[in-house]
């Protein structure tokens, strides 16, 4: 089982999605800042929780929880491209990236009077919102949209997203066990053969 650290800085909505998709594998949430409301979910749910301020902070949790997958969720300071390189680390944009990046999104996306958006799930990188993108999830404009009716609406599908994302990137790093006899047979053969 691969153990998950989250970060947030504040409401914390993806991190309880999250929480409620990965019980036993989130480990820890650290937050940036002491007053984030999500730091609540963390409590609630009996999971270790750190405000952290720098990188260092962050990587002695990692070490301490035995870390292998690292999701940011609303986690307002950069990482460092060392720091992305070294872990697998996740983000989640509401904008279909790579259109959209940085803040005030939403506002953005109707002032360009997009037909769709949505949100994304990527491999974060030293760089704001970039990185492989993992998964995506697209939502239509209606008319007479708000900045606040595309939050909640594309907020929805992020809740929806980041769970199926996170399973994806576990599916390609957790240890298998379910190897098929010619799996089997064809490693002892490269064994034997060396
Ligand atoms: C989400 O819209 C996420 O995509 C963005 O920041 C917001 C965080 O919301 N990166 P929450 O803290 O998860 O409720």
């Amino acid at each position: 089982m691969i153990n998950i650290a989250v970060l947030i800085s504040g409401r914390g909505s993806n991190l309880l999605s999250i929480i409620k998709s990965f019980k036993e594998q989130v480990k820890v949430v650290m937050s940036s800042s002491p007053k984030a409301f999500g730091l609540r979910y963390a409590e609630e749910y009996k999971i270790p929780f750190k405000v952290i301020e720098s990188e260092g902070q962050i990587i002695d949790e990692i070490n301490k929880y035995n870390i292998g997958l690292i999701c940011m969720a609303g986690f307002m300071k950069k990482l460092t491209n060392d720091f992305t390189k070294k872990y697998k680390v996740l983000n989640i944009h509401p904008s279909l990236l790579p259109k959209y990046k940085g803040l005030n999104v939403h506002k953005q996306v109707l002032d360009n009077k997009e037909e769709y958006t949505g949100c994304t799930v990527h491999y974060a990188t030293g760089e704001l919102d970039s990185g492989e993108i993992i998964m995506q999830s697209q939502v239509k404009i209606d008319k007479g949209e708000t900045i606040e009716s595309l939050e909640r609406k594309v907020l929805n599908e992020e809740h929806k997203l980041y769970p199926k994302a996170i399973r994806k990137v576990l599916n390609t790093i957790q240890p298998r066990y379910d190897y098929t006899t010619k799996e089997i047979i064809e490693a002892m053969d490269r064994i034997n053969a060396r």
